[in-house]
């Protein structure tokens, strides 16, 4: 095989068969999509590519920034293309949680700019948010951006629509698959590959993975998050289903460890969403079935979230004060407060308000007298026990609420006899018109 570039070797991924003696289904052959073999390793290696090889010819001449609002593998895929034709990358984000991917990053030469989104994720409603800001001025025209906008590109579907669809039905001898299962992060791959499918047979069965709400698995989104992205349509989908990022580890191993398929944890979601959803048909089916689901990226980007989450896997103890812990019971005793509520509490009684969002958000725009400890770092101090006294009153205060509920349970179960959190989070403070400083 020989190629005049790399980027010819995007897309052609091969299907691989599962084997059922690793899956347990009796009538449906199930089948991943390795889109890990892209040459840059991820599925998002077809979408960078057809939404700037158009742009490419002269952009150097016209010092064009490649400028794309990713910290994971469009990122990736978009700094490697941008350096082979000479023009700077710029990786615009609110927060980059996988160290593995900001060291590729800075190594394949991009400029990370972390800029504080008060929601942690981008809502382009809203014109206060520096990262909403910067959206709006990397979008206008002869800015000197290039920017690819893959939440809003149809190019970015297209790519799917050309490449990964068609090489699915082509490998399955001309038919389409009984099922499809996908993980949705701008939802780019699942709409395209969908589209193909139908317009191959309308029967087809079409499952949006997203992750469990408040839980966090690299490259997708939860199911409120997918409603901001401008592609997201939830007619594409007969159903749209969460998994925890447990879910998404145990398949990674499967894949890893039986199917000798070096899954990253999207990889994982989808195979154990699959197998889940799959199941439950299984016994009730008369003829076989074929199901396909897709391997978006591979391990090795991942092993400080899977030691982090399984510290057994690398031979560490397990993390008794974990959020990762917290049992029903645990979570039916949080205390939470409104957002008039705190502040009376906060004006009688002093707690001591603890900021849980990202170092950017905090510094844009957070709560008078409040901390700001981020989120990971506070997980971390809580392995060693309480880090505050018993008698301090405490305010646990993030994005939305959900975070800051699960470290108050936490807290709670760990014997701090008065931690709240904030309803609604900075948002609703926000909303209800209560005042936010900036330093
Ligand atoms: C690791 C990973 N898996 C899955 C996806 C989802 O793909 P899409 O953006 O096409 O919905 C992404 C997207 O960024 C990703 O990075």
């Amino acid at each position: 095989m020989r190629y005049d570039s790399v980027t010819d070797v995007i897309g052609g991924t091969p299907l691989v068969r599962i084997d059922a003696a690793v899956h347990g289904l009796r009538n449906i052959d199930l089948f991943a999509k390795m889109e890990l073999f892209n040459p840059f390793g991820s599925v998002k290696d077809r979408a960078a590519w057809n939404m700037v090889r158009h742009r490419l010819a002269g952009a150097a001449e016209r010092a064009e920034t490649v400028v794309e609002l990713s910290s994971g593998n469009t990122a990736k895929a978009l700094a490697v293309i941008a350096g082979m034709h000479g023009l700077p990358f710029r990786s615009v984000t609110n927060r980059m949680r996988v160290p593995e991917i900001k060291d590729l990053l800075l190594l394949l030469g991009a400029q990370i700019d972390e800029l504080p989104g008060q929601s942690e994720c981008l809502d382009p409603t809203d014109t206060d948010d520096p990262l909403t800001r910067m959206y709006h001025t990397v979008s206008a025209a002869g800015g000197g951006y290039l920017h690819t906008d893959q939440y809003f590109n149809d190019l970015n579907v297209e790519a799917h629509v050309r490449g990964t669809g068609p090489e699915i039905i082509a490998d399955l001898d001309g038919r389409a698959p009984d099922y499809f299962i996908a993980c949705v992060g701008t939802a780019g791959s699942s709409t395209g590959v969908a589209r193909v499918l139908r317009e191959h047979d309308p029967e087809v069965t079409v499952v949006g993975l997203v992750a469990e709400k408040a839980d966090f698995i690299p490259g997708i989104r939860d199911i409120d998050e997918v409603h901001e992205v401008g592609l997201f349509d939830p007619d594409v989908y007969d159903t749209i289903e969460a998994v925890s990022s447990d879910e998404a580890i145990d398949g990674l191993l499967t894949l890893v460890r039986r199917c000798g398929t070096l899954a990253g944890p999207t990889g994982g979601g989808a195979y154990q969403g699959a197998v889940r959803y799959l199941r439950r048909l299984d016994a009730g089916l008369t003829g076989r079935r074929t199901a396909v689901f897709i391997v978006c990226d591979r391990v090795e980007s991942y092993m400080s979230y899977l030691r982090e989450r399984r510290p057994a896997l690398f031979q560490q103890p397990d993390r008794t004060h974990s959020v990762r812990t917290l049992t029903a019971e645990d979570l039916a005793a949080t205390r939470t407060i409104g957002v008039s509520d705190a502040q009376e509490w906060i004006a009688k009684e002093n707690p001591l308000v603890v900021d849980l969002r990202s170092p950017f958000a905090y510094r844009a725009l957070h709560i008078d007298r409040s901390i700001n400890i981020v989120d990971d770092l506070f997980a971390e101090m809580l392995h060693g026990g309480l880090p505050f006294g018993r008698r301090q009153p405490v305010l646990l205060v993030c994005p939305v609420g959900e975070k800051s509920a699960s470290y108050a349970a936490l807290l709670t179960r760990m014997g701090h006899p008065d931690v709240r959190s904030l309803a609604g989070g900075v948002i609703a403070w926000r909303d209800a018109g209560a005042e936010l400083v900036r330093d």
